[in-house]
């Protein structure tokens, strides 16, 4: 907190600070909670719903704790159709939390997206910047698994 309130003081006054600042913060924080927030608007000299506007606004901003890895399962057309919906189940089956949650050991944040560019090979999820293409539920949990293993490849 006082390593972002510090950060934030250093630019105060300065146009268009925020969301440079927020970025940074949430790099050191994690996460953006209210406290955060309030930190920030003091320390820039604006009014903390002005901060909140724009955390709430940029879905890259997060207000609730996040996972080291975050897992996006395609449900676009393509992928839906070939059965997203089977790999949403099923990732809430293994990873315990619904959609939009972080496990609580804070391994993995669990998100839908509306497509991530591979529906010529759906049905496709994501883990952080790898692109897992028709996807078996039943492997499920061996790629989970991978990111439980220190020091092995994700890819
Ligand atoms: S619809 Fe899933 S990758 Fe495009």
């Amino acid at each position: 907190m006082e390593q972002i309130a510090n950060l934030a003081k250093s630019y105060c006054g300065k146009k268009d600070a925020l969301i440079q600042v927020l970025h940074m913060s949430q790099t050191i924080y994690g996460y953006l909670p209210m406290e955060v927030q309030q930190i920030v608007a003091d320390a820039l000299d604006i009014p903390v719903s002005e901060v909140s506007g724009v955390v709430s606004f940029y879905s890259f901003f997060s207000t609730q704790p996040r996972g080291e890895h975050t897992i996006r399962v395609c449900l676009g057309t393509a992928c839906y159709v070939r059965g997203g919906k089977k790999i949403v189940e099923r990732l809430q089956e293994l990873l315990g939390v619904n959609v939009g949650d972080t496990t609580a050991d804070r391994k993995f944040t669990f998100e839908v997206a509306r497509c991530i560019g591979a529906c010529g090979l759906a049905p496709a999820m994501s883990i952080d910047d790898v692109v897992y293409k028709q996807v078996d539920p039943d492997k499920l949990e061996q790629i989970l698994a991978r990111y439980y293993q220190e020091g092995v490849s994700a890819s």
